[in-house]
C-alpha cells in the first residue's frame, strides 16, 4: 500500500516535471520587462504580440546569452545585483550578440528561415545591405520583434520614389532578370494607363448591332457619292 503510494508520487512529478521546465520564465523577458525605457518598452510589446513569441522564439534564440539565469524579482535588488544578473545573463561568452551587424543578421534569421536568407543573400539589395551601400536589413521590411509581412509598396517608399510594378515581382530576390523584367511591366502598365485615357476609335469588341450600324453608314454614304456622280455625269451631257 504505502508503496503503490510512493511510485503514485514519483510518476506525478515525473507528469508535472515538463510543466514546471515550461513555466520557468526566460531571464531575459522577466529582466527587460522591468526596465522602464521606452525603447525597451516598444520591444517587448511587440514581441509579445508577435508570431515568433506564439511559436516559443524567444530572445536568445536570436540574441543568444543565457536566458536560464535565476532572476527572481527585480524590485529591490541594488544596482551592483542587477549588473551582475546582467552580464551573466548578457554574456558575450554565451555568444550575447546585441545589435548585430549585416552577417550576424543573416545568420540569425537563417538558423529557421535559410531558405528566405539564401533567396535574399545573393540578390542586388541583398548584395547592397552586405557591402552597407544603403539596402535594406531584413528587419528594414519585416521588423525585428513583431515579425510581419510587410505592405508592398508602402514599405518601400522609404528609399523608392517609383514603386511602379512593385507589386509583381518577388522582392527577396531583385536581380538581372527582374530588372528587366520590371521595365516591361512598366511599359505595358503606361500603354494601359494611355489607352485608359483615350478611348479608342473603334472598339475592341464590335457587337453586332454595331457591325449593322456601320454597313447602313457605309451603305448611305455609297449612295450619296454615286447620286454626286450620276448629277456630274447628266451635267456633262
Ligand atoms: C538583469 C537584467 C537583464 C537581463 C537578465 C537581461 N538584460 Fe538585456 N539589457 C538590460 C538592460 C538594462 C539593457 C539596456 C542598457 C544597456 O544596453 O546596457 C539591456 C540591453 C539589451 C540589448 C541591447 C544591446 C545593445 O547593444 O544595445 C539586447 C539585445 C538585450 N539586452 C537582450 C537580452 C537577452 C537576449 C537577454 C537574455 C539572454 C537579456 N537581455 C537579459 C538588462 C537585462
Ligand atoms: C527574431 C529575432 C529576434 C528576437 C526573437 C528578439 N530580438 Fe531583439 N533584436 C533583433 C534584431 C535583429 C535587433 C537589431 C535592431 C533591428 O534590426 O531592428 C534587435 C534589437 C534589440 C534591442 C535594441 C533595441 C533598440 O532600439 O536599440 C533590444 C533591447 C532587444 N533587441 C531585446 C530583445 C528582447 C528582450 C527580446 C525578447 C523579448 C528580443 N530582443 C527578441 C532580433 C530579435
Ligand atoms: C528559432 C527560430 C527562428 C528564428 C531565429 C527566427 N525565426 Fe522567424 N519564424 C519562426 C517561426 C517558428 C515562425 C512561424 C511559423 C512560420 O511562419 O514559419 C516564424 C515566422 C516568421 C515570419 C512570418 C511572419 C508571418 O506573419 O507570416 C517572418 C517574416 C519571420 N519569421 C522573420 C524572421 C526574421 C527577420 C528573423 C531574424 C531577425 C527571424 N524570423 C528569426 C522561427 C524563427
Ligand atoms: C525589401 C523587403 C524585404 C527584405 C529586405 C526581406 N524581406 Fe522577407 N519578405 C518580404 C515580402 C514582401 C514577403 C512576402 C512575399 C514573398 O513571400 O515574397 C517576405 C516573405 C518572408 C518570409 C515568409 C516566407 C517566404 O519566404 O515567403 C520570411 C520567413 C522572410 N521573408 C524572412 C526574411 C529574412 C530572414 C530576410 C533577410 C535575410 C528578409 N526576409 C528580407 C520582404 C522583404
Ligand atoms: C532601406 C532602403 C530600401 C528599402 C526599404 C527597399 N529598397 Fe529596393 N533597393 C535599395 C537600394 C539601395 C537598391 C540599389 C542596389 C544597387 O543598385 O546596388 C535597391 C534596388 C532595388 C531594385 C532594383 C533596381 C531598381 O531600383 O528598380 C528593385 C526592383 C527594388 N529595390 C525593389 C524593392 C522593393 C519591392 C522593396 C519593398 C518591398 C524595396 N526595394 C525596399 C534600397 C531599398
Amino acid at each position: 500500500m504505502t508503496n503503490s503510494v510512493k511510485y503514485l508520487a514519483i510518476l506525478m512529478m515525473l507528469a508535472l516535471y515538463p510543466a514546471t521546465g515550461y513555466a520557468k520564465q526566460s531571464a531575459c523577458v522577466v529582466c527587460h520587462s522591468s526596465i522602464s525605457q521606452e525603447k525597451d518598452k516598444t520591444v517587448m510589446d511587440c514581441w509579445l504580440r508577435s508570431i515568433h513569441r506564439q511559436n516559443g522564439v524567444t530572445c536568445d534564440a536570436c540574441h543568444a546569452g543565457n536566458p536560464d539565469v535565476h532572476v527572481g524579482s527585480i524590485k529591490g535588488i541594488s544596482a551592483k545585483q542587477f549588473e551582475a544578473l546582467k552580464s551573466l545573463s548578457m554574456s558575450r561568452a554565451k555568444g550575447f550578440i546585441g545589435i548585430p551587424s549585416p552577417m550576424q543578421m543573416f545568420d540569425m534569421c537563417g538558423q529557421c528561415h535559410s531558405d528566405s536568407v539564401n533567396r535574399y543573400k545573393g540578390s542586388i539589395m541583398g548584395i547592397a545591405f552586405l557591402n552597407k551601400k544603403g539596402g535594406p536589413s531584413c528587419t528594414d521590411c519585416h521588423s525585428a520583434h513583431y515579425v510581419i509581412i510587410p505592405d508592398v509598396p508602402k514599405t518601400c517608399e522609404k528609399c523608392h520614389k517609383d514603386t511602379t510594378g512593385f507589386d509583381q515581382i518577388d522582392p527577396m530576390n531583385v536581380n538581372d532578370a527582374t530588372v528587366t523584367e520590371l521595365s516591361r511591366l512598366r511599359i505595358k502598365i503606361a500603354e494601359e494607363k494611355i489607352k485608359g485615357k483615350e478611348p479608342p476609335l473603334f472598339p475592341e469588341e464590335l457587337g453586332s448591332f454595331q457591325i449593322g450600324f456601320v454597313a447602313f453608314g457605309a451603305i448611305i454614304v455609297l449612295f450619296i457619292i454615286a447620286y454626286i456622280l450620276y448629277l456630274l455625269i447628266e451635267r456633262r451631257r
